[in-house]
């Protein structure tokens, strides 16, 4: 090989080289293309290398020169071509890993229904089972089987929702005693929830439709001790095991005598600890047992009813009844 091939080769070498490392598209291509012009072993340049120490000795320099100068540009459009690789954007749908992630929206158990269930599992221990009555019933379950008497001011147009065929929107579950006391033989022990309906209007302590907590217990032999221990149990196990409570008298036609819990509580809302009514109870009164068919003289039992949206206001330090039954999910959410 002459001096001026050489020299033309290196040339050729170079504006090849250029073009073939413009039209690689990928990192693996690079490198192949890279390896083909300047391996060390069988790299394009590695062969006008071999050829140089054929030349006469003073002819070498300027062919060194020539080798160098190509190496040098075939080198450099290298190293720019991989830098406009690695920068460019992989095809297809773009990925920012930098994005924060969208949080992914979890639903949680209602507060009332939190307690419901609570209260449930509290009982449910104890034997009670679920019973489930009609929203829409007869007055005679809702009233005159629980010994209200016909002018009873509950029964008026005012407190109660009366619907066209002459039924009512049941206005508490105690109408689930008298039902369940008409299909299954005593001993029962009952657990009865559902949502009962007042002519009230919304404020910060009362609604319209709101859930009660029904129970009730009757076999032969029991006594108001019973109900005591039974209740009070229950307001430790749901307050806290140190909770005061006590029974103070009361009224309700259905029970006799009739009682009203509280417990010694404090609901967080700043006032600190006092009595707070967490149900009504009472011995069911004979005239209810009759009514359900029931032998007075040979059974007796006891009844409670509390309202959960207000148990759950004591728990959680609720000061309004409103937000339980709002349904707006900032405030739902938090019992996640
Ligand atoms: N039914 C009553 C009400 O709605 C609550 C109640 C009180 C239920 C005493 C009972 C009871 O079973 O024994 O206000």
């Amino acid at each position: 090989m002459t001096l001026e091939t050489l020299i033309t080769d290196c040339e050729a070498l170079r504006r090849r080289a250029e073009s073939e490392i413009a039209a690689v598209t990928s990192m693996d291509g690079w490198t192949a293309v890279r390896t083909a012009l300047v391996g060390r072993k069988s790299g394009e340049l590695s062969k006008l290398m071999a050829a140089l120490g054929a030349l006469p000795a003073e002819q070498r320099r300027e062919a060194g020169a020539s080798i160098n100068a190509a190496k040098q540009a075939i080198e450099a459009a290298l190293e720019a071509r991989k830098a406009e690789l690695e920068s460019a954007r992989p095809a297809g749908p773009s990925l920012d890993l930098t994005m924060p992630a969208r949080a992914a929206w979890r639903g949680a158990v209602h507060p009332v229904s939190l307690v419901i269930d609570e209260i449930g599992d509290i009982f449910r221990a104890l034997g009670f089972t679920v019973a489930l009555g009609p929203e829409a019933e007869s007055p005679w379950y809702n009233f005159t089987a629980l010994n209200f008497p016909d002018n009873h001011p509950a029964m008026d147009m005012h407190d109660t929702l009366y619907l066209a065929d002459g039924g009512v929107l049941r206005t508490h579950t105690s109408p689930v005693q008298v039902r369940t006391l008409q299909s299954y033989a005593p001993p029962v022990r009952i657990l009865a929830p559902g949502n009962v309906y007042r002519r009230d209007f919304f404020d910060a302590t009362h609604a319209p439709a709101f859930a009660q907590l029904e129970g009730l217990a009757i076999d032969e032999g029991i006594t108001f001790a019973d109900l005591k221990a039974t209740l009070a149990h229950f307001a430790r196990a749901f307050y806290g095991a140190r909770t005061p409570t006590r029974l103070i008298p009361s009224y309700f036609p259905f029970t006799e005598p009739s009682g009203q819990m509280e417990v010694y509580f404090d609901v967080g809302d700043g006032r600190g600890a006092r009595w707070i009514e967490i149900m009504g109870c009472g011995l069911v009164h004979p005239a209810v047992l009759e009514a359900a068919g029931l032998d007075p003289e040979r059974y007796s039992g006891w009844a409670f009813g509390m309202g959960p949206a207000r148990i759950a206001m004591s728990r959680y330090g609720i000061t309004d009844i409103r937000l339980l039954y709002d349904s707006d999910v900032r405030f739902l959410e938090q019992f996640a």
